[in-house]
């Protein structure tokens, strides 16, 4: 108890002491600006944004000072003002573009190419290039354009795109750089709306999804952006309801390019497993879809079977849980729980596996277990099976109790009377070892797979995704 109240006390010292050093770091940064800089740059005698070029460098103005700025203040004094010119500094953020426009001039006022004749010699920063590309459109600069008047950068969105885009740039010159500085624009939809279309290239859209309308059935998805890929697994039934031989899971996978508005995947069917044994089972293809989002809580399945069945459809989803980090904007912030989220297996055991949502938000666990039958070998399509798992959880457990269903009586993409029934199967752990290992213990007490207990070694398929720390 005495070292968890003494150890509050000291997180408050030093988070109170913290706020104290910037706030009068940033008091005297200005002040030191106004006396020592804003006299010659006042937009009379000299442009006033020139000033930002130094933002977060204070190299720049020791370099214009030994070109004969005489600029007084120690090293000391143009930290403070770098800093504070930093913290103060306009930037494009989320400025308007209208949709397939032919280009929208915005100013860069926060860094400018001197036009002076004047001082032409002083030019520290002569130029400004992009360091990182927008992904949705392309950016041109006009610099070197007056008194006073400020860099300008002319975004031409790439037909059809809409939502937020992001890019870097910098000043550069023979004598330094600028620091690195973001912009971002938000494309207009084509009726003039503004978008909230997510990049589809986050882990947050990584999750549960479901159609209330036919509730029972649903899809899992993981979006990797590091390698650019999307895994989606759907669980769902065969055309006509019965009971678990009726069960019916698809893999869809595709590539994720940053900046389009929709994942291409191609659906594939296995067959020939068994349950939690050999042989491992391979991937045929029959049929592709295309998953969107318009925002980080509603998205669109649209499918197409090339397997003889002919269907094809489209189903909207909604989130069966809550986001917990996919941001339509630019933000992409991280929970170490929520990583945990994603596609897990057993390499002996390729062609099934589990795909988790760990929700600290809702407070859940929920995964779908996509496997066979335990003779489901010679049985085709009828031999699938998949199972559910849900267990409530406190944020940073990393070692989960939960209860297993089996969801039986649906149809396949469609409401069905009755709706399918959730019946508890079993239970068991689900225990995290690190963002690439983890364990499934089961204990099967009813259902297809009755009698059924073990403990499966899991690894991640790929890449543990930004903010995973075990
Ligand atoms: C005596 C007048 C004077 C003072 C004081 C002064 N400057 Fe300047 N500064 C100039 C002139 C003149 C130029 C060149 C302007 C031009 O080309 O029009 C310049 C240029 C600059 C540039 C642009 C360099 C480049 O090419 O990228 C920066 C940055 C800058 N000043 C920052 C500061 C800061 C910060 C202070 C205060 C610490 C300061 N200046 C104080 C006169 C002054």
């Amino acid at each position: 108890m005495g070292k968890t109240a003494s150890g509050v006390v000291a997180v408050g010292v030093a988070a109170s002491a913290l706020l104290f050093t910037a706030t009068t770091a940033a008091q005297s940064g200005a002040a030191l600006f106004t006396s020592n800089c804003a006299g010659c740059h006042n937009n009379v005698k000299h442009p006033k944004g020139l000033v930002y070029n130094a933002a977060g460098n204070a190299a720049i103005i020791e370099a214009v000072n030994a070109k004969g700025m005489a600029a007084p203040g120690s090293s000391a004094d143009f930290v403070s003002i770098a800093t504070y010119l930093d913290g103060a500094k306009p930037t494009i953020n989320m400025a308007l573009v209208a949709h397939d426009s032919p280009g929208t001039r915005l100013n860069l006022g926060d860094i400018i190419v001197s036009a002076a004749d004047l001082h032409a010699d002083w030019k520290i920063i002569t130029k400004i290039v992009t360091v990182s590309p927008p992904t949705k459109g392309t950016v041109t600069y006009q610099f070197a354009n007056g008194f006073a008047v400020p860099s300008h950068v002319t975004y031409t969105p790439f037909p059809g795109q809409s939502g937020t885009d992001t890019w870097t740039y910098q000043g550069t010159g023979l004598l330094g750089n600028t620091t690195v500085r973001t912009a971002s624009v938000s494309i207009l939809n084509a009726d003039g709306t503004p978008s909230t279309a997510p990049e589809l290239s986050q882990h947050g859209l990584t999750g549960s999804w479901y159609e209330p309308a036919t509730s029972g059935q649903g899809v899992e998805v993981e979006i990797f952006p590091a390698v650019g890929f999307a895994q989606v697994s759907w669980f769902t039934y065969d055309a006509t309801a019965g009971g678990a031989d009726r069960q019916r899971w698809l893999t869809l996978g595709g590539f994720v390019t940053p900046g389009q508005p929709t994942i291409a995947l191609t659906i594939h069917r296995n067959t020939g497993g068994n349950f939690n044994a050999p042989p491992t089972t391979t991937a045929v293809t029959v049929g592709t879809a295309t998953l969107r989002f318009d925002s980080c809580t509603s998205g669109q399945l649209d499918y197409s079977f090339s397997d003889g069945s002919n269907r094809s459809g489209s189903i909207p989803l909604t989130r069966l849980t809550q986001n917990v980090t996919c941001d339509p904007v630019i933000a992409r912030p991280t929970n170490a729980d929520f990583a945990l989220s994603g596609n897990w297996f057993d390499p002996s055991t390729s062609g099934q596996g589990v795909t988790v949502e760990l929700n600290p938000i809702s407070g859940v666990l929920f995964f779908a277990w996509y496997t066979y039958a335990p003779n489901g070998g010679a049985a085709g399509a009828a031999g699938q099976r998949w199972f559910t798992g849900q267990g409530s959880y406190a944020a940073g457990a990393r070692s989960i109790a939960y209860t297993l269903y089996e969801t039986t009586g649906g149809v396949f993409d469609a409401p069905s009377t009755p709706p399918p029934a959730n019946a508890v199967v079993g239970s068991g752990t689900l225990a995290f070892q690190d963002c690439d290992h983890a364990s499934l213990d089961f204990t099967f007490t009813g259902g297809s797979s009755a009698g059924r207990a073990g403990t499966i070694p899991l690894v991640r398929v790929g890449p543990a995704p930004p903010g995973c720390t075990p």
